[in-house]
């Protein structure tokens, strides 16, 4: 059981209703992923503080490195309207013809760092489907993470 699950770091609460809906636009996002190169298609939904909900999915290149994850294209959607403040995100990345090969979606190292400059408190919800996922916080997936404290002086 994780720090979450065991009630200790609930700075944001998130209903069921909130956590079936982020799963099914994460799901909704995945199907826009562009991934030929990698057959690994990802969906994100990004829920912010006021409310709104940015997707995202992974967006691949030919030349391998310009590809981006789902959860950064959702992150810079959102950065890029004014929002800042994050209380969740969805991710799921079961393949495209969905056969289920028993990977959890989690974030890569990248996407936890970015996650991570916007709030350490951001919960992630890794799902395989709307009843099989997780929920942990962005600072148990990114512990003793470097974050914009270390380097914004006040
Ligand atoms: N990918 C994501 O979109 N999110 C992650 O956190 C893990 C990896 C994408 C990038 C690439 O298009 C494909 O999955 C395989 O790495």
């Amino acid at each position: 059981m994780n720090e979450y699950s065991k009630g200790r770091m609930k700075k944001y609460e998130l209903s069921q209703q909130q956590i079936q809906e982020l799963i099914d636009l994460a799901f909704k996002a995945r199907k826009y992923a562009y991934a030929p190169y990698s057959d690994f298609y990802v969906g994100a939904a990004l829920l912010t503080k006021s409310g709104d909900i940015y997707t995202g999915c992974n967006i691949e290149s030919c030349s391998f490195s310009p590809t981006i994850c789902a959860e950064r294209v959702a992150v810079g959607k959102a950065v890029s309207e004014g929002a800042r403040e994050f209380i969740a995100i969805a991710i799921v990345s079961v393949p495209k013809d969905g056969s289920d090969d028993d990977s959890e979606a989690a974030p890569c190292g990248v996407c936890r760092q970015l996650l991570f400059e916007f709030g350490t408190d951001t919960l992630v919800i890794g799902a395989k489907s709307k009843e099989d996922y997780y929920v942990m916080a962005i600072s148990e997936l990114l512990p003793k993470g470097f974050g914009p404290i270390q380097l914004i002086k006040e």
